[in-house]
């Protein structure tokens, strides 16, 4: 059968510390080699046509874990771009992000506003991180930014769905259409809630670092095979 395209997935990029603990390693290498995926997973997504995909990098529960691992994950995004940014740039990718990255160290901050700034004029795939993001929050913020607009008779007090959808974080980006889950775990865990209504959902027990091309296109494949009737009849 013919793949249908996502235009949007979105990634739970879970398992990587059990991955980790399994050879050996320390919690951050599992991080590591997530980071790598990252990388595989964007550029295959790219070439397949996908319009945007999301990943998890970091919610706002992760500021709970040991402050060492905080502070690796803090420092990936510098590792990542350094690394690949030529790469992303060869692949047309854009990169985007989403959540409150004024919580991170200045430095953190500043390698991901440069890497949107540099990638910027980019048609490809939108890369998307979501870093220091709730999707509770999300929509809280969303709120309250209409709230003032409302005050300031700039939205209408009447509020429409699609009119409220644009203050969400993913203002110019399509729904999911696919929401994919690694390493077992079944929970949405504060993951774009607004924009997973209507999205399948795909849930592997393949660890985030393991998960590659092959995984990409089964997962592709089993979304093909999915009747989606968004609540309507077929
Ligand atoms: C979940 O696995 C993963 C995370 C909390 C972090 C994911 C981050 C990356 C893959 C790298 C981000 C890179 C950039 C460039 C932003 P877990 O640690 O909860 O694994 P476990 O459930 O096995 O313990």
């Amino acid at each position: 059968m013919e793949q249908k395209i996502p235009a949007h997935i979105a990634i739970i990029m879970d398992g990587n510390g059990r991955w980790a603990k399994k050879r050996g390693l320390p919690r951050t290498a599992g991080h590591k080699k997530g980071a790598e995926t990252i990388r595989k997973i964007a550029i295959a997504c790219n070439q397949k046509g996908v319009q945007a995909l999301s990943v998890y990098a970091f919610s706002t529960e992760n500021w709970k874990r040991p402050e060492e691992e905080v502070d690796y994950l803090c420092k990936l995004p510098r590792f990542f771009f350094n690394r690949y940014m030529e790469e992303l740039k060869q692949n047309n990718i854009r990169v985007r992000f989403l959540g409150e990255i004024e919580r991170f160290p200045i430095d953190t901050q500043n390698v991901i506003l440069s890497a949107v700034e540099q990638t910027s004029e980019n048609t490809g795939l939108i890369l998307c991180l979501a870093v220091n993001y709730g999707g509770r929050r999300e929509i809280t913020l969303a709120a309250r930014a209409y709230a003032q607009d409302v005050l300031n008779q700039k939205a209408d007090l009447a509020i429409e769905e699609e009119a409220f959808g644009k203050y969400m974080m993913t203002a110019d980006m399509p729904d999911v259409d696919l929401m994919i889950r690694t390493s077992g775990e079944l929970r949405l865990s504060n993951f774009m809630l607004w924009q997973n209504a209507y999205s399948e959902f795909l849930f592997t027990d393949v660890a985030w670092p393991d998960f590659d091309v092959v995984q990409l296109n089964k997962a592709i494949d089993e979304y093909t095979a999915r009747d989606r009737r968004f609540g309507g009849l077929k």
